[in-house]
């Protein structure tokens, strides 16, 4: 793999200890059967999905002759089973453990703890607490996720994080929850808010599929009031507790280092990374950040880095994670790499990837980032979002036909990372 510009540190790098390696997934994506905003929408939109794939993706998509049949599919664009978690978790976290991980990241389906508003299911809270029970009993922290981009419908049927009265419904569900899993001790608010309203919002890509400038501000806006709620709340029941929000940062490179591109970039980062995370800064005692995406800056002329590609066509420039963690210094907060992952079914680029991230990980560890722990996403294979379920994540593949789970040879050699606490 080749990287334009940071050279990686040679030798065995130790971490610091008491480091925390893991693996995060989210609820809709591998648990199966649920129903909320997202499954509603997938079935209203499979068919428009799969007839638009070879427009989308033909002319430039890498894996697309590969991919093409399932892409092609409604089937691929429906969560259904998905990867069956929600019944299948002891012999998932069985992996976790086989692993070598101590912890692990989940997030909490809020459509099946509260299918009516004000109704708690009992039963789907009982379940969420003994997941968090296996995977304490195994000695595998959980970090866990309250809002992960679905919603119960009843809460999209008043207009989602567009109507203020959802942040009042959200803190009432995160009370709830946080009364009922007093073990937890780290929990994040919210899963890249900004991606969510970009995609639902602006680009009309996602649910609720609107386009529109003033009601993504008020969004953005709400959603921060949520995460500032769910923090005070959280801290009413339990405050011992950790909490974050987890941000999706990108490192914008600017190229040929000149002023023009610098300071671009500069804005960028600012407006991509900080902008929002500032409005929060005193409600927060961690930062979690997902790290995919790396941007070239340049006004002059056309600049394509020189990295691998992953088979949803993301480049694997790995070395813009050590400036996304530099950046975050400024907030003099523990951080956790949350997400970072690929789409790689042939298992080509991952073992490669995470130690290229891992070794600029340790860079910005040793220039004085706290940065506490590394999750890679994700833990299986899982329905990518609009995307459908050809792209592969996991560090344990999943056979949607029988469920079956393998693990892919770079996660083995994740676990050795993870069990030796060094690179
Ligand atoms: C999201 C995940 C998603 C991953 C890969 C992240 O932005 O939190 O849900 O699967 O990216 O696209």
């Amino acid at each position: 793999m080749s990287t334009t510009t940071r050279p990686l540190v040679p030798g065995e790098l130790k971490f610091p200890r008491g480091f925390l390696w893991g693996a995060s997934t989210s609820a809709h994506q591998i648990e199966g059967n649920n129903h909320n905003d997202w499954s509603e929408w997938e079935l209203e939109n499979a068919e428009r999905l799969a007839q638009a794939a070879p427009r989308k993706y033909a002319h430039w998509l890498p894996a697309w002759e590969r991919i093409k049949s399932q892409a092609t599919n409604p089937q691929n664009y429906i969560s259904g089973k998905a990867a069956e978690h929600y019944t299948r978790y002891e012999t998932d976290f069985d992996l976790i453990e086989e692993l070598g991980l101590n912890t692990y990241r989940l997030s909490l389906e809020w459509s099946r703890i509260e299918p009516q508003k004000g109704e708690f299911d009992h039963e789907a809270i009982a379940h969420y607490r003994e997941m968090i029970a296996s995977l304490q009993k195994r000695g595998i922290q959980p970090f866990v996720t309250l809002w992960h981009w679905t919603l119960p419908t009843w809460v999209s049927d008043i207009g989602g994080w567009q109507n203020m009265e959802t942040v009042k419904y959200f803190s009432r569900y995160v009370y709830k929850m946080v009364s009922e899993l007093p073990e937890v001790s780290n929990w994040v608010t919210l899963n890249e808010a900004e991606i969510y309203t970009r995609q639902a919002y602006l680009e009309g890509d996602w649910p609720p599929q609107k386009r529109t400038y003033i009601h993504y501000w008020m969004i953005n806006n709400n959603l921060m009031a949520a995460h500032k709620e769910a923090y005070k709340h959280v801290k009413m029941v339990n405050p011992e507790a950790q909490v974050g929000i987890v941000q999706n940062n990108t490192y914008f490179e600017p190229i040929r280092n000149r002023w023009f591109n610098r300071l671009l970039a500069s804005f960028l980062s600012w407006w991509h990374n900080r902008f929002l995370l500032n409005t929060i800064q005193d409600h927060l005692d961690f930062i979690g950040v997902n790290y995919y995406f790396h941007n070239t800056v340049n006004l002059a002329k056309d600049f394509k880095p020189h990295c691998d590609r992953s088979d949803m066509g993301w480049d694997l420039c790995t070395y813009g994670i050590y400036y996304v963690l530099k950046e975050l210094q400024r907030y003099g907060k523990p951080v956790y790499v949350t997400e970072n992952g690929l789409a790689d079914a042939g298992d080509v680029y991952r073992a490669g990837f995470i130690k290229e991230t891992l070794n600029y990980v340790h860079q910005a560890i040793a220039e004085g980032v706290d940065v506490r722990g590394y999750f890679h996403w994700s833990l299986l294979d899982n329905f990518e979002w609009d995307k459908g379920f050809w792209p592969r994540f996991g560090l344990v593949a999943v056979d949607y036909a029988t469920q079956e789970r393998t693990i892919r040879p770079s996660a083995k050699i994740y676990a050795k990372i993870a069990k030796s606490n060094s690179l």
